[in-house]
């Protein structure tokens, strides 16, 4: 299952190496635009027999204990509501992967913005604020009894212009990945 799932950036090679041998990918995005454009990429690229696309938000997504072997959250935690429902839907993947299951993710954490011209921090805009050692603790609980095969921070810092101010963009990215 792909939670977040974009266009299918990581679904569709995935796909592409188990659906052959009889794998099934769940991709949930609450985008239409997203689910439209996975819809049209799984046809291009020959997997829609194997990934199925559901536009929902995390949030109401219900999804059923011990019944995926391997679920992604890549760059999606912190766009979700709150930071309790962020730490349910980590819950929710370690309950709902079998045993000898996987569960993969990608958190921004320490996110920061600055104005590049004045050097004044910015408010951020919609996004669950979480520190990297928090988000570590809340996994290492939520995960105990797991085999953690990575959990790393990986510093990234961008520029880019919104609405016509050049925003310097600074984030711990936490990686995590476990097997039950
Ligand atoms: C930064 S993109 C990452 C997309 C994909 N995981 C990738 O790695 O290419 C974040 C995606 O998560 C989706 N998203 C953000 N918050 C969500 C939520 N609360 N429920 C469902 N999807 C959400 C967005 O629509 C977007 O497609």
């Amino acid at each position: 299952m792909d939670l977040g799932s974009g266009v299918g950036r990581n679904a569709i090679p995935i796909a592409q190496m188990i659906g052959k041998s009889g794998g099934e990918i769940i991709c949930v995005d609450y985008l239409d635009v997203a689910i439209d454009k996975l819809h049209e990429y799984i046809e291009l690229y020959n997997v829609s027999k194997y990934i199925t696309g559901i536009f929902s938000s995390l949030e109401d997504f219900v999804i059923n204990p011990d019944d995926y072997d391997f679920i992604i959250a890549h760059s999606v935690l912190t766009h979700m509501e709150n930071k309790e429902k962020m730490i349910q839907t980590m819950k929710d993947m370690a309950k709902v992967t079998k045993k000898n299951g996987f569960v993969y993710m990608y958190v921004i954490t320490n996110h920061r913005e600055f104005d590049r011209k004045t050097g004044k921090e910015q408010k951020l805009e919609d996004e669950v604020e979480i520190g990297f050692d928090e988000a570590c603790s809340f996994l290492k609980n939520i995960y105990s009894g797991w085999t953690i095969l990575a959990l790393k921070k990986h510093p990234y810092e961008e520029t880019f212009n919104r609405r016509g101010k050049e925003i310097r963009w600074n984030v711990d990215y936490l990686l995590f990945i476990a097997k039950k």
